[in-house]
């Protein structure tokens, strides 16, 4: 049988840095845990190979990834990973390294070009991690995620979850307010209405009511500090969110009641996969204050809606509409508790449906 593959040291990868720069060539250097290759691996090895004339994986040693995703993780051992790795068309060299991050490496390697995964902006790189670059002289390239692979989806789908239609569908329940939403999908668990299970509850507000109904609940409840905007989040709360979300397998990110925008990486990373609850009959009233916008428009008709999440606010596909009546005298608040009532038995309708029969595409339903 043949030995067990041994991957490179730093001096062979700094030896060949140093030949391709006599050449006025270009050492391309990206890191990662690369677990369970898939093809959007392959594909984002392919990109950031094609910015230089040879590239070095610094890969996570097996004690670094159980750091960073969990005492369920690596599922293959570092030297088993670094051999499939290496096998590829775009991989030049592998180096495991212990630390969480590639500081070091970076330091001793001095690539000439770090190439890192969509999830990542310039501004969510680690700081020490940015400083050694910058000091190395190394350009920084961000390159996009390949939506819809990922080895947290493949584990999910061997383990029978959502992409297999059987088993109950992982949601995290993502808030910033009462939690009434939330309140709902527990009592439709416990009844039996949704077969499903909270993997995970996270809020951006650390007082709100919405996390003390999960912890009141024995769920795991996760507060993210979204930053000085009440309606954006921070580059590393984005991050720091998409993490927890990896780290629970979920299947179905659902926003109930979340007040700040979601963007990248989760945007790419679930795509297809976030729906949101909205306050009135989508594509009327987008954004924030939706009953009182339903009044101020004079409609006698309003509801809420239940769609997926794309990057543009309240626009992605409709999976589910219940309408309501605005009644003379309404005012914002007794208009929306009423739309909340339809809210709390339309969402885990949704939830439910797209457990048994994949992603709903019905449109309106009414009340
Ligand atoms: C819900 O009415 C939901 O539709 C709305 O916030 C409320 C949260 O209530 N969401 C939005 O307005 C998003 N644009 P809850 O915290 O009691 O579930």
């Amino acid at each position: 049988m043949p030995a067990d593959y041994t991957p490179a040291t730093i001096a062979d990868v700094r030896r060949l840095r140093d030949a391709l720069e006599q050449e006025g060539k270009k050492l391309v250097f990206t890191n990662g845990c690369f677990d369970l290759l898939h093809a959007g691996h392959v594909r984002y090895l392919e990109q950031a190979r094609a910015l230089g004339d040879a590239m070095v994986v610094a890969l996570n040693s097996d004690q670094s990834v159980r750091v960073l995703k969990g005492p369920d993780r690596p599922l293959n051992h570092q030297n088993d990973r670094a051999e499939v790795l290496a096998a590829l068309r775009a991989v030049d060299a592998v180096v495991v390294f212990d630390d969480e991050r590639a500081t070091t490496l970076i330091e001793s390697i001095r690539p000439h070009v770090y190439a890192k995964g969509g999830d990542y902006t310039v501004d969510s790189l680690n700081r020490e991690e940015r400083i050694a670059l910058e000091n190395a002289g190394t350009e920084i390239r961000i390159l996009p995620l390949v939506p819809g692979r990922s080895t947290t989806s493949t584990i999910n789908k061997m383990l029978g979850g959502n992409d297999t239609c059987t088993g109950s569908l992982r949601i995290a329940v993502l808030g910033s307010g009462e939690g009434s939403n939330l309140r709902a999908i527990i009592a439709a668990l416990q009844s039996g209405a949704l077969n499903a299970e909270i993997a995970l509850t996270l809020s951006d507000q650390a007082d709100s009511n919405f996390l003390k109904i999960a912890r009141a609940s024995g769920l795991p409840a996760q507060f993210v500090d979204g930053g000085s905007n009440p309606r954006r989040l921070s580059d590393a709360a984005q991050k720091e969110i998409f993490e927890h979300l990896e780290r629970a397998r979920v299947d179905v990110v659902v926003l109930a009641g979340f007040m700040r925008i979601l963007k990248e990486p989760v945007i790419s990373a679930y795509a297809g996969r976030i729906v949101n609850v909205h306050p009135s009959l989508l594509p009327n009233h987008k954004g924030a204050n939706a009953p009182q916008l339903s009044i101020d428009a004079g409609d006698r008709e309003t509801g809420c809606t239940v769609h997926l999440v794309t990057a543009e606010i309240d626009a992605g596909r409709i999976l589910a509409q219940a309408k309501v009546a605005v009644l003379p005298g309404d005012t914002a608040e007794t208009l929306h508790a009423r739309i909340k009532i339809e809210e709390h038995k339309l969402l885990p309708q949704v939830l439910n449906e797209w457990r048994e029969r994949g992603l709903p595409v019905r449109g309106a339903v009414t009340s």
